[in-house]
């Protein structure tokens, strides 16, 4: 009997120790991000985008499309990990996000987007135009809302999320997948210039308006 108390005592104690383990290592791990993004991945903007309410998978593809950089690297980490089956990444420019994905092993990345994908979606107060943000709208159900669902809160399909961004991100994002410094899905870039086409480079301010205006 003794022992069995010993046991399930000592078993408790040792399970207690991981979990403190595990937490210290996360916040370790996650302090750093914190700095920029906020707490809980709520960045104060405008430049520095917020991580709540996205994906595990799409902050694995984003945190080691930064670390690899070049395609043919990010290909073969994803493909030689049975982990990162479901993560589709694109590779994409970064003004410093690069240097610092580079000092995580790919095993810490995994534990940083356990965290972050945790947290809520986060929406910051921002300026709005509620005309443009109606017209926006149209044009988000046309060409987007496909993928990127519920007005853009959602990260269903890996899709990062929209909604409640940062205005300047969100524009400057858009400049990088226009000016091919960001790689997209090809289903995204026929949609994509599709608008640009139809409705010329301010659909992007009328977009933005409308993201800015969605509160989940
Ligand atoms: C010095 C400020 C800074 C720090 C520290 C920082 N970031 Fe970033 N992060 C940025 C900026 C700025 C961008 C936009 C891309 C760029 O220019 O590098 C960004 C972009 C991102 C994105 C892409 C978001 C999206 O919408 O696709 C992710 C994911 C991310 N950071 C995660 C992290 C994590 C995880 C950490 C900690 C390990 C971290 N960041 C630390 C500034 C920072
Ligand atoms: C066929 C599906 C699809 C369509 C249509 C689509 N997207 Fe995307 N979008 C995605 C996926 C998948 C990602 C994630 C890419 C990655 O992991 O880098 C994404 C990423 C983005 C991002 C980056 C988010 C971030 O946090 O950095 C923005 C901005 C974006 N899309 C805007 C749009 C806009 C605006 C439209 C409509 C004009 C659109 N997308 C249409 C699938 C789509």
């Amino acid at each position: 009997m003794r022992i069995l108390v010993r046991i399930i005592l000592f078993s408790s104690i040792s399970l207690t120790v991981f979990i403190v383990n595990a937490n210290n290592r996360t916040a370790m791990l996650t302090d750093t991000c914190v700095a920029c993004h906020g707490e809980n991945g709520n960045s104060l903007g405008p430049a520095i985008p917020s991580l709540g309410g996205m994906s595990r998978n799409y902050l694995l593809g984003a945190m080691l499309a930064f670390k690899y950089e070049e395609s043919d690297q990010l290909n073969a980490a994803i493909e030689s990990d049975q982990d990162l089956e479901d993560v589709e990444a694109f590779t994409r420019n970064s003004t410093i996000m690069a240097r610092i994905a580079k000092g995580y092993t790919d095993d810490e990345i995994k534990i940083i987007a356990d965290h972050f994908s945790a947290q809520e979606l986060f929406v910051g107060q921002q300026e709005v135009s509620l005309t443009k943000a109606k017209s926006g709208k149209k044009l988000h159900e046309k060409y987007c809302a496909n993928c990127h669902e519920e007005g853009g809160t959602s990260s269903e399909g890996d899709t990062g999320v929209l909604a409640g961004q940062w205005r300047p991100y969100f524009l400057w994002t858009m400049t990088d997948y226009l000016e091919g410094s960001r790689e997209m899905p090809k289903k995204m870039k026929v949609k994509l210039e599709k608008m640009m086409k139809v409705s010329g480079i301010e659909s992007l301010d009328l977009l933005a308006n409308y993201y800015v205006s969605v509160i989940p």
